[in-house]
Order: structure tokens, then sequence, then C-alpha cells
């Protein structure tokens, strides 16, 4: 059987803070084969790592992503001591060790993704594989893939699941990524017979973990990479 991929949201999330660089380091120290990330603009167009539209929840400061300017966005904190990564910070960490799973969070950032994955394709030699955009936003796929052919796309759906099916084949996605608690046997097997793979997240409970596995997935997302 191939071996099931183990994909770290929001870098550890079980153990560090979320979309931090010291919970995608763990991540890496865990065995991730991938990293998942959520991706903003900021005011003055640089990719932010965060996955709320404000930095309220996880900050000790307040306001809108897209409305504040780097600078301020790296005035604040997470837990008093970390700041909010961008998205070249969190990959010149990783620096090709596992792949990472950019997810936009609205099309503002499909464009600035798109030239930054080119640019670590074709200026620092990343390769293709290092690479897979996912989003709930399909109007920010059909951007990506309108933007480049050939970068990874990852179909996000959380309610239907037959729709993503025709989508993800529509827009030549090398994943689907599922809700876990939308897919069956069934469903998995029919997704990976038209050559997509099958991602579901966020898998935490060992039970739900085995029932992925069971059904032959080809990654998991979760925030316990050491459950997988
Ligand atoms: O990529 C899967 C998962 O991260 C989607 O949900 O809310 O954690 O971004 P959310
Ligand atoms: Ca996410």
């Amino acid at each position: 059987m191939d071996k099931v991929l183990k994909i770290g949201h929001r870098g550890a999330n079980g153990y560090e803070p979320e979309n931090t660089l010291i919970s995608f380091e763990k991540a890496i120290q865990m065995g991730a084969d991938g990293i998942e990330l959520d991706v903003h603009l900021s005011l003055d167009g640089h990719l932010i790592v965060i996955h709320d539209e404000t930095i309220d929840r996880t900050t000790n400061g307040k306001g809108v992503v897209n409305q504040l300017i780097l600078r301020e966005i790296k005035s604040f904190k997470i837990n008093d001591e970390y700041e909010i990564p961008t998205l070249a910070e969190v990959l010149d960490l990783v620096n090709q060790r596992c792949f990472v799973n950019i997810e936009l969070k609205n099309q503002d950032t499909a464009e600035k993704v798109v030239q930054l994955i080119e640019h670590y394709i074709l200026d620092k030699y990343w390769s293709h594989t290092h690479f897979i955009v996912s989003s709930f936003d399909w109007n920010a796929l059909q951007q990506v893939r309108f933007l480049n052919d050939e970068i990874r796309i990852g179909v996000l759906t959380e309610t239907d699941l037959d729709l993503a099916i025709s989508f993800a084949r529509f827009m030549k996605a090398e994943a689907l990524h599922p809700d876990f608690q939308l897919l069956t046997d069934e469903y998995t097997t029919k997704i990976q017979e038209k050559g997509i793979q099958v991602f579901p997240w966020t898998v935490n409970e060992t039970d739900d973990i085995q029932r992925m596995k069971s059904f032959k997935v080809n990654g998991i997302i979760t925030d316990f990479l050491d459950r997988v």
C-alpha cells in the first residue's frame, strides 16, 4: 500500500501556535511530508500567513489584515513572542524539506502566490511538487490555473463532493481536499479513479485517522502528525 502523506495543519497546530515559524519547524521535525498554511494579503501587497481575516484572535493586536501594512502586522505578537510570518519567510524556513500546501483565503492572493511560486521554482530551484495551492474559493483557483498551467491545485470542499469532483477534473487538479466527515470509501475510490489524490482535513482523532487510512486516502491533514 502506498504511504499516506502526513500534512501538518497550520504547521503543528496541536503543539505550537498555529501558522508560526516555530509551528512549521515543529511539523518538519515531527516528520511532516507537507505543511498546510493560510494566506491573506496585507494592505501593501505582502502575502501574510494567518488564518483569520483579522489579527484579533491570534495576536495581541486588533485589525483587519488587508487594512494593515506589513510593518504594522509585524509589530503584533502571537503569545507575546512570535511574529506573524510572511509566506516567503515560511518558504525560506522550509527550504524544500517538505511540500507546502498554500490555502488562499481569498482571490486577492492568487496572483501574488503564483508569482512567488514561480520565483521559487525559477530562481531557487524548487519543483512544482513542493507546492500545492488550495482554496474554498474556486474563483481563486481558476485564477491560479489561468496564470499557470502547471501549479498543483487542491480543491477544498465542505459541502458537495460530486460538484467538487467535476470542478477538480475541469481544473486538472492534483487533489481534492474534503472535510473528512464527507468522505466515504466509495467516494475515495471514485476520486482516485479519476487520477485525483484525496487529502481530507482536519483529521485529529485516532479513530477518524484510522478510518481515513482504511479508505486508502493519499494524505491526511492533521493538527497531530504523530497520530497518523
Ligand atoms: O486546508 C484544510 C483546512 O485548513 C481548511 O479549514 O478553516 O482550517 O483553514 P481551515
Ligand atoms: Ca487552512
